[in-house]
């Protein structure tokens, strides 16, 4: 299994000589989450952007439904997505077996699909372990039992996140496994997933939860390692973002989804405190928000998605703040206090940071639990990409980058009045 996490993509030389634009000529792809916030900027990339064969996504309910999210989420982007032809609706839902796909049609996939995207998930915080794992773990099971079916498959792509590893003291991050069970220091073999699903499945629980930021981390720690042991010879690769931040260009400057954008949801409960002095812990060896709070625009882990599937990189990737830039927590509070409209009447916030941890933090800390944590997510196995050009570029110049901070601060503050009940 190391082999496969750490080889380097077979395409890789190719694509710095001849680009990546034919490469998606050759795929037909099956995407899930196509009405969420990443596979609704997959869908317009392969659908507008790049020349995909085919596409097929998985929706739930009706083809209508699903083109009146896209309409609200990309308003002017949804016509182009329509107009390209390649688009074809897989009526389903992926907590069924065979995500409850007709006969029929699951036979065309099985004859067509050449790389899979699974980028739906049901991501609830507060949901216990059992909840968790339903909607997170087996689903991607049932996913990759799928597609080892699929003739002519070259890739599947599981959209993981970095925070399986939440688990890890601050600091370095590997694109790799790292054990729970290790890190708490127990001997011995490492806990076999099958036995820890089957623990959970039966609500006995597993007793390492506790140490992951959320049962949603834990769940996609466990899937991962399901993943691998179950399908070993399964083309997989694992993306594993930081926190999707808004978008760079596409499908349109600052798009950002509210439910699925988590800072600026974060960006709101902050404002929303009547200018209340809030205490945080600063995090490991700081006096304050020092730490890198790893954000990652969303338009760019759906490049590093494409670019890696066409690629044919296999094992773990992390898409993190690495290939775009460093921002502090420290930075994102200060946004804040830096763009105040005028007009705005609720006093802001002050923020004391202590460096005794026994001593209780707001609430808001408390729910941000990965707020004042410092890991450093390696994104090694993607530097190359930086070096690519075109609309799966990874490329940002600081003045749009400038202009999308001083817009989302507008967006939030203009938010908070209608979100949080004062
Ligand atoms: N948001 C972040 O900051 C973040 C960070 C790291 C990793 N991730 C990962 O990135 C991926 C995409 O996240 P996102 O924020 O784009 O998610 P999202 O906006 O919440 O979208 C979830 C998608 O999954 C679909 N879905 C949910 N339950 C389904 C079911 N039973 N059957 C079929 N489809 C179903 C939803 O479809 P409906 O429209 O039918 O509900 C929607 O299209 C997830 O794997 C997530 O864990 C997210």
């Amino acid at each position: 299994m190391s082999a496969i996490l750490s080889s380097s993509a077979p395409h890789e030389d190719e694509i710095k000589r001849r680009g990546y634009a034919s490469l998606f000529q050759k795929h037909t792809v099956f995407l899930t989450g196509s009405t969420g916030a990443l596979g609704a900027c997959l869908l317009y990339k392969l659908a507008t952007q790049v020349p995909t064969h085919k596409i097929y996504v998985l929706i739930r309910g009706s083809a209508d439904l699903a083109i009146r999210k896209w309409k609200k989420a990309m308003p002017v982007q949804t016509a182009p997505i329509l107009k390209s032809r390649i688009v074809h609706f897989v009526v389903g839902d992926m907590t069924k077996p065979d995500f409850g796909i007709d006969a029929a049609v699951m036979e065309d996939l099985r004859r067509q699909v050449t790389l899979v995207i699974h980028a739906a998930a049901k991501i609830t915080l507060d949901a216990d372990v059992a909840e968790a794992v339903e909607n997170n773990c087996l689903p991607s099971l049932e996913m990759a039992r799928i597609a080892s079916r699929f003739r002519r498959l070259k890739m599947l792509v599981q959209v993981s996140t970095a925070y399986v590893s939440s688990f890890l003291p601050d600091g370095h991050v590997g694109e790799k496994l790292h054990s729970v069970v290790a890190e708490a220091g127990e001997k011995g073999e490492d806990e076999d997933p099958e036995e820890a699903l089957r623990a959970i499945l039966r609500g006995e629980g597993f007793p390492y939860t506790e140490r992951f930021s959320s049962t949603y981390t834990h769940a996609k720690y466990l899937m991962e390692r399901l993943m691998l042991k179950r399908f070993p010879t399964l083309p997989l690769l694992l993306v594993r973002p930081t926190i999707f931040g808004p978008a760079v260009r596409d499908p349109y400057p600052n798009y950002a989804p509210e439910n699925s954008t988590p800072l600026n949801k974060f960006g709101m409960l902050f404002l929303a405190s009547h200018g209340e002095t809030q205490t945080w812990h600063a995090a490991e060896g700081y006096d304050t928000g020092a730490n890198t709070l790893d954000e990652i625009p969303v338009d760019f882990v759906a490049n590093a998605c494409l670019l890696h599937a066409v690629a044919g990189t296999q094992g773990i990737v992390h898409v993190g703040s690495q290939l775009f830039m460093k921002v502090t927590l420290d930075e994102i509070m200060q946004l804040a206090y830096a763009h105040t409209p005028e007009d705005y009447r609720n006093p802001l916030p002050t923020v004391h940071f202590v460096k005794d941890r026994s001593i209780p933090q707001c609430f808001l800390a408390d729910l941000v639990k990965v707020g004042s944590r410092n890991w450093l997510f390696d994104c090694g196995r993607s530097f190359w990409l930086k070096q690519l050009g075109g609309p799966l570029s990874l490329a940002a110049c600081q003045h749009d980058v400038d202009r999308i901070k001083v817009k989302r601060a507008a967006e939030i503050f203009e938010r908070v009045p209608r979100t949080v009940k004062l």
